[in-house]
Parts: structure tokens; sequence; C-alpha cells
């Protein structure tokens, strides 16, 4: 059986500041790690950070993410960067920062989260109408992504939850790989896979049927076993599915075993269980 590829979410977050330099660093010194996720969208002059919320005081376990507040595409540059991360001494990186950190032996899977501007449709397939807009919607704030991702000399992967995000990406930068990220639909996320001709697809750790964990409600799924099997129809289809997000080596070993090609993890050393 093939190991899954370890994606580090936003670097993994269960042991370091989400989205941070120091998180970057960190996850690059762990074995075994062969890409960081980390989340991407405009602070007020548009140019690309790394922030997962809309605003810099989401909540993390009752607690805010940053000492800042305000929307992130509305908040000058410059306090959006100065804003701390959980009090860990860490604050916001452009994107342009943390890719400087990034080894060119590990890969990054940019997602990008918003364009700058909140009326998005989010895990759906979109009309041929509605996604021409969104692609120009898109655009602008892509090709600011991706002048950083040039930068920049190892493996990049795109992925969103945005029909749009995804267009804008293939215009811009076909170079690139480009993941759709799946919400509530698998047959929504496989039409847009195939409309890019998307190189993987992620859906979340509960779509994949068969393991124990499809019938438990996470993210946009319900308790229910997918009518769909995704990784059998992506795999005929020659895409890689990696999956999100793990947080233990019992979700890990259902992943493993079912055959998935790579897992988004909230920690590393997830697939060293001794079981
Ligand atoms: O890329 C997988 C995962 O990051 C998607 O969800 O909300 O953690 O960005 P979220
Ligand atoms: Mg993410």
């Amino acid at each position: 059986m093939d190991e899954p590829t370890v994606i580090a979410h936003r670097g993994f977050a269960g042991v370091a500041p989400e989205n941070t330099v120091g998180a970057a660093v960190a996850a690059a010194d762990r074995p075994g790690t062969a890409m960081i996720e980390i989340d991407v969208q405009p602070a007020a002059d548009g140019t690309p950070v790394v922030f997962h919320d809309d605003r810099l005081e989401g909540a993390r376990d009752g607690r805010p993410i940053t000492d800042a507040e305000g929307l992130v595409r509305e908040t000058p540059l410059e306090d959006v960067c100065a804003a701390e991360v959980l009090e860990s001494g860490e604050t916001v990186p452009t994107l342009a920062a943390l890719l400087e950190v990034v080894p060119s032996t590990m890969g990054v899977n940019v997602e990008l989260k918003n364009p700058g501007r909140a009326d998005l449709r989010f895990g759906e397939a979109l009309s041929e109408t509605a996604r021409e807009k969104r692609r120009e919607a898109w655009q602008p704030f892509v090709e600011r992504v991706v002048d950083d991702c040039d930068a920049f000399r190892g493996e990049v992967l795109f992925s969103s939850f945005c029909e749009g995000a995804l267009a804008a990406a293939r215009d811009v930068a076909p170079e690139y790989a480009a993941a759709v990220l799946v919400w509530g639909s698998l047959s929504d996320g496989l039409e847009v896979a195939r409309r890019y001709d998307c190189e993987a697809i992620h859906p979340p750790r509960n779509a994949i049927a068969g393991t124990a964990m499809a019938t438990e409600q996470y993210a946009g799924f319900s308790a229910t076993e997918p009518e769909i099997d995704v990784l059998e129809v992506a795999h005929d289809e020659g895409r890689t599915v990696n999956v999100w997000t793990v947080e233990n080596w019992l979700q890990f070993a259902q992943l493993r075993a079912a055959g998935v090609d790579g897992i988004v993890v909230d920690y590393p050393g997830l697939g060293n269980a001794t079981v």
C-alpha cells in the first residue's frame, strides 16, 4: 500500500500557530511533510496574506485568533502583518514572506480563500454566465498570488471551494496544478474538476465511501454514506484525491486503507501509529 502524501494543514495547526512563518519553518523540519497547506486572501491594498478567517478577531477555542480586529480585506497591509497570531509572537505573514522560508523540496498547497469580496458562491458548480463573472472577480487577486508563487522554486498546488478561483487560476497560470475543494456535493466537485481538468479533488474526510467516518457528519456532508465513490471516479479520471482534515491516527489509518493519495492533517506523525 502506498503511503499517502502528508499535507500540513495551515502548517500543522494542531502543534503550531496556524498559517505563520514559524509554523511553516517547523513543518518543513518534520520528517515526512510533503506539502504545507495555507489559506490566502488580500489585505486592503490587494497584497496576498496568509490567513484563514474573514476577520482578524475570528475565534479559536474561545479566544481571538489575533490581537487585532476587522475584516482582513479592509485592513491596511501593515496592520494585518502586525497582528499577532494566538499570542505566539508570530504575526500574519504575506504570502511572499511565508514562501521565502519554505524549502523547494516541500510543496505548497495555496488555498484561494476569498478575492477581497464576500459575495462568493462557495462549494457550487456555476452556470456558464455566473462562471465568467466569478472568474473576472477572482482574476486580479489570483494574478497577485501567482506573482508570489513564481518566486518559489517548489511545487505549487492551488485549491479552492470557489469555482471562480479555479477558473482564474487556470486562466492566469495553467502551469500550476489545481484542486477543487468539495463542500457539500461530490457531483458538483467532480463536475468542476472535469471542467478545469483539475489534477486533484479534495473531499472532506467523511466523503470517502466505505469508511467508518463516512457515516459521521462533518463539513458540508451529512451522516449518510456517500452515493458516489469519489475515490474510484476520480482515479478512473486520472485525478489525485487528497482528503481533509484529519485529526488523529485512526482517521489517518482509515483513509490510508481506503487508498487516498494525500491527507491534510493538523498534527505530524499521524501515519506512524504503532498498532
Ligand atoms: O484545504 C483543506 C482545508 O484547509 C479546507 O478547510 O476551512 O481549513 O481552510 P479550511
Ligand atoms: Mg484551508
